[in-house]
């Protein structure tokens, strides 16, 4: 649960929805306590009408530090998969479901900490807010924590990926996370996934245009 007082980011939105605005205003956020050890609010990125929307999870260790979404190992498997779809970059608004860094001090290193279901919950009026100004065609989901925000807490990525799902006006399309690709025992298989419903997100836009 969110500590008193601490009860979301609703508060900290401001008046008038655009996405220099919101930006402004999310550097500002505490929300939920992970702004307290994080460097800094990493705020979506991309144009404002983008086609496609793509939702991570949350900034890892080289976005905090560089406060832009997807930039280290995780980022270069979605440009990759992004470039194999023929999904153009300057048609992707890139975001994630939670805006600050969560991790674990082991010595010098800072480990991933999956967010808790209160902290998706606290950041999801940014995530709401960015969707609304950019209106997507197209949601790209990726993984679960993305999932949860988006689509409930019931929706499994690992049964109904690949598959577009109503998400308000736009249509959804869950895949695993860059990461899990990474991860993955079998990684080309695990690539070779996510790049197919990749291109399921790529035509489901090319039949809504
Ligand atoms: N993983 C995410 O989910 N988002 C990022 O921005 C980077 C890594
Ligand atoms: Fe605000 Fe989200 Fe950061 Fe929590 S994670 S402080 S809700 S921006």
């Amino acid at each position: 649960m969110a500590k008193d007082g601490n009860n979301g980011a609703a508060r900290f939105l401001p008046d008038h929805l655009d996405l220099d605005s919101l930006r402004e205003a999310s550097a500002g956020c505490q929300g939920c306590d992970l702004y307290r050890n994080a460097s800094r609010t990493v705020f979506g990125e991309g144009p404002a009408r983008a086609r496609f929307m793509l939702v991570g999870e949350q900034p890892g260790d080289q976005e905090d530090r560089k406060g832009a979404p997807f930039v280290g190992p995780a980022g270069r498997i979605l440009d990759r998969g992004l470039e194999e779809a023929g999904i153009d970059r300057d048609d992707v608004y890139v975001t994630n479901a939670v805006k600050h860094f969560s991790f674990v001090q082991r010595g010098k290193r800072r480990i991933h900490q999956k967010p808790t279901a209160a902290e998706v919950e606290a950041c999801q009026p940014w995530l709401t807010a960015e969707l609304a100004v950019v209106e997507p065609d197209v949601v790209v989901v990726l993984g679960a924590t993305a999932a949860r925000s988006l689509l409930g807490a019931a929706f499994r990525v690992t049964r109904q990926r690949g598959e577009p799902v109503p998400l308000g006006d736009a249509l959804a399309v869950a895949t695993i996370h860059p990461s899990a690709v990474l991860r993955a025992p079998d990684r080309d298989a695990a690539y070779a996934g996510f790049l197919a419903d990749l291109r399921v997100a790529a035509g489901t836009v090319k039949r809504a245009a």
